[in-house]
């Protein structure tokens, strides 16, 4: 059974020991779409259903913190039309996350850099935040603008700002002050991180954070694909995981 370091265990109804932070990164939207013979923002459109069902089955069984890596920093890369499409599609979703979140215990907050985003998107984020912030279920991280490496240079920048200052010395950095500095800042790290379609790598997600997180690459599902039983299933090979946090 997968351990955790600290803090609460939570248990199912299976007497499973649940990962407390699932982190996903919701990949192959693209092909879902080149599959089926449709323009890409089809499949982000699809993935973004998906992402909606995940999140409530997430925090109806008891998820204390879901991450979804939504976008990166690399992600402007692509095709004005397609980041474009994404702009939209994102400011659907917290127009819709506004009217008809408000009845789900969640608690929505977005990590990375939103100065890039229009003043209405930020504006939107910014309501979604408020709205739920007082909400006592799941929190829901999602990852707009965010990349790991970037995360970690606004961190040192802080730091070493408020070293000029003096408000703090060289000598007291130590681990849990550059965690305390992350967009993650007193959150668990994350126990579980999933991805689906067939990539076996980070992408710049939560790399600080995921130092010792279980990963789970999924070869055979593309996220739109994505379901509850694939969750569970990720879940499963979670919890037959030994975690030794570099004990024995
Ligand atoms: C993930 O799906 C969504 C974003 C990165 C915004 P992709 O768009 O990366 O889909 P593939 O990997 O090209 O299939
Ligand atoms: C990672 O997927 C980012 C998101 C899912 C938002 P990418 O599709 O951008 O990653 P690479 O390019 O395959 O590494
Ligand atoms: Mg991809």
């Amino acid at each position: 059974m997968a351990k955790k370091k600290d803090s609460t265990l939570i248990v199912d109804r299976a007497n499973r020991i649940l990962p407390e932070h699932i982190g996903i990164i919701m990949d192959g939207n693209g092909r879902w779409a080149k599959k089926r013979l449709l323009p890409r923002p089809a499949g982000h459109r699809e993935g973004a259903q998906t992402f909606r069902k995940i999140a409530r089955y997430c925090n109806n069984i008891g998820i204390k913190v879901l991450t979804v890596y939504a976008f990166s920093t690399e992600n402007w890369k692509r095709p004005a039309s397609e980041v474009d499409a994404l702009m939209k599609l994102f400011k659907e979703y917290l127009q819709e996350a506004l009217r008809d979140f408000r009845e789900e215990n969640i608690r929505t907050r977005f990590v990375g850099d939103r100065s890039p985003f229009s003043a209405e998107l930020q504006e939107l984020m910014r309501e979604t935040e408020e709205l739920s912030a007082d909400k006592t279920g799941m929190t829901l991280n999602i990852a707009m603008n965010y990349g790991g490496r970037a995360e970690l240079c606004t961190a040192i920048k802080q730091i070493a700002a408020e070293i000029k200052d003096g408000k703090i010395t060289s000598e007291s950095i130590d681990e849990k002050m550059i965690s305390d500095y992350l967009y993650t800042a007193g959150q668990p790290d994350p126990d579980l991180i999933i991805r689906p379609s067939g990539e076996y790598r980070t992408s710049n997600f939560l790399l600080w954070q995921s130092a010792y997180s279980e990963y789970v690459f999924m070869d055979e599902i593309l996220w739109p694909d994505f379901t509850t039983e694939n969750l569970e299933e990720a879940i499963d090979i979670y919890c037959m995981r030994n975690r030794r946090f570099g004990g024995v």
